[in-house]
This record gives C-alpha cells, sequence and structure tokens, in this order.
C-alpha cells in the first residue's frame, strides 16, 4: 500500500509557505543571498525508512545544527568529564553570539552557543591537534550519521572568515579565561569551517534519526556515537538548542532540536523519528520561521511532544 505520509508533508510545506515573515542571516554574505523561495521537510524513522517532500536535495550549510554533533565527538575524544570541565550544560537566556560564561568556572554556559561550541570543537581529537586534524574527524562522523560523503562549502566558510571579529574575539576571551588551550584563530577557523559542512534535509533526518536510535544508525547499523553520549546530546538540545527561545520551543512542539542560521532545524523524539527542516528566513533569535512551524505541525498532528 502507497504511504500517505509523502501527502501529507507536501500539505504541511503548502500550509507554511505562505509565512514570509523573518529574513534570512545577514552577516554571512553567501547566506543573505540564499533562495527564500526554498522549502524543505524530512522524516527518518529508526528503522531506516526516510520520508522527505519540497526542495530535499536541495544542500545548505549546516551551521549551528554541528554544535550537537561535534558536542558528541567532543565527549567521545576528551571524555565526558573532561567536557563539563570546561563546558556548562545551562541555558545561557541570551543570544547565541554572546559570551555567556559562567561566573566563578568562566566556563561557556552550554555546548550550544558559539563560546560552548568553538570549546567543544577544541576538544576534538586532542587539545594540541590541527585545526585540519579537527574538520577530517568532524567531516567523517558528520559523513557516517548521514550516510554519505559530505563537503565544506568553501564559499560559505570564507566569507564568514572574512567577518569572523566576533567569534574571534570569543575564541581569544575563551584563551585567556584558561578554557581552550590551542591557538583561539585555529580553534574558530575550524569552528567556522564545521558550520561551513553541506547537507540536505534528507541527511539531517537520517543523522537525528541516528540520535533517536541511540546513536546506531539505522542503515548501516554502525554504532557511531555511543549511548551515553546521546543522552547528553539530547539532554543540551532539550534545554538549549533553540537558544534564547527554547523553552517557548519545549513547550510548544516538545521535542530536543537544533537550528542553524542557514535555515534547517533538526529535531529527535528518542526511539521514534528524526525530522529536518529547511527554509532560510529567520526570526529574531536566529531560528527559521517556516521551520518552525512546520514542527509545530508535526508535533501536534503526530503526537510528537514528549510531554
Ligand atoms: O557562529 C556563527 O555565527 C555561525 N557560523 C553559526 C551560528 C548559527 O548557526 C546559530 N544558529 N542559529
Amino acid at each position: 500500500m502507497k504511504s500517505p505520509i509523502p501527502d501529507y508533508l507536501k500539505q504541511v510545506l503548502e500550509q507554511v509557505r505562505p509565512n514570509d515573515d523573518g529574513a534570512p542571516a545577514d552577516y554571512i554574505e553567501t547566506l543573505a543571498n540564499a533562495d527564500t523561495s526554498k522549502l524543505a521537510v524530512a522524516l527518518a524513522m529508526v528503522d531506516g525508512q526516510v520520508y522527505s517532500s519540497g526542495d530535499d536535495s536541495v544542500e545548505f550549510s549546516i551551521q549551528s545544527i554541528s554544535k550537537a554533533f561535534v558536542y558528541a565527538i567532543a565527549i567521545e575524544d576528551a571524555g565526558l568529564d573532561a567536557v563539563l570541565a570546561k563546558i556548562g550544560v545551562e541555558p545561557s537566556g541570551d543570544a547565541f553570539n554572546k559570551l555567556s560564561l559562567e561566573r566563578g568556572s568562566n566556563r561557556p554556559m552550554n555546548p550550544m552557543i558559539n563560546a560552548g561550541a568553538i570549546t567543544a570543537h577544541s576538544l576534538v581529537v586532542a587539545p594540541n591537534a590541527t585545526a585540519e586534524q579537527r574538520t577530517e574527524r568532524i567531516l567523517d562522523v558528520l559523513s557516517r550519521l548521514a550516510g554519505r560523503q559530505l563537503s565544506v562549502d568553501e564559499e560559505v566558510y570564507e566569507a564568514e572568515l572574512r567577518d569572523a571579529d566576533r567569534n574571534m574575539g570569543i575564541g581569544y576571551m575563551l584563551k585567556a579565561a584558561g578554557i581552550i588551550k590551542c591557538d583561539p584563530r585555529e580553534a574558530v577557523k575550524g569552528y567556522i569551517r564545521q558550520c561551513a559542512i553541506n547537507v540536505n534535509v534528507r541527511d539531517l533526518a537520517m543523522m537525528s534519526a541516528t540520535l533517536c536510535n541511540a546513536g546506531v544508525h539505522p542503515l548501516t547499523n554502525e554504532s557511531i556515537i555511543p549511548q551515553a553520549s546521546v543522552r547528553q546530546v539530547l539532554s543540551v538540545m532539550t534545554t538549549c538548542g533553540m537558544y534564547d527561545a527554547a523553552g517557548a520551543w519545549v513547550s510548544r512542539i516538545g521535542i530536543p532540536a537544533k537550528s542553524g542560521v542557514a535555515g534547517g532545524i533538526i529535531g529527535a523524539l528518542p526511539g521514534q523519528v528524526g525530522l529536518a527542516t529547511f527554509s532560510p528566513r529567520l526570526d529574531a533569535r536566529g531560528n527559521s520561521v517556516r521551520g518552525v512551524a512546520i514542527c509545530e505541525r508535526l508535533s501536534s498532528d503526530m503526537g510528537l511532544h514528549m510531554m
């Protein structure tokens, strides 16, 4: 029997399409010029079945969605205790690009804000690793999660690097606070490179479904992320993944999630489904307007709210 899910996903896209609120990220030139008509959704079940609709093969940079996966890699490479000594787990309540260091410990509040993500990046492989070694490791894990070889969008990387004063400033503050040990420029360059990895919604849904499936890839059966790390990642996605809108997101949509400024969002409902959306226009917090609307519809229609 033909599955009704693709038709349903198409309907959901048509419902949110008229909403043209928000604007694409303007601080990275390539993203500012994004085609705002692009719209896509994908669902990946924990049995490996993927359903998608709209512009599901259009690639965009993963941006902050990478933070969730790089946090998992940092835990694997440095150990959870070492990661917790450097990065907190509390929502900052502030924008993603604020410094947000905890008073006393000087740790970035959580791994989903830039300060925490730059720190997590610096812990990948080893504190004295080169930026190349770190990005190679990240690209390898993200590719295995997606189930295909991913690559860096050099244009997005160069565009963000040209205008990276704020992240560079955060990198230097982290070094001065004793949180990162490597050259802050290298850590920030590597972080910007991880953000410039290209994906489509089907890749993201599969990456998310792997989180939902206790770190085991639903199609290849490879155990990519240990279960204890998955729990840690999904916990911080729940409390901090949507930045200063995390509380509203959890109460309305109720799924651990992470957004990126290119317009992607992932949602991960453990044991059930990984979802991904793409639409470049963002709200004031940096979350995709239509993406949030799609997730809200899916959550309410399919009863996905955790509570
Ligand atoms: O650090 C930055 O500014 C970007 N490369 C990533 C930010 C991001 O995706 C925040 N998301 N909503």
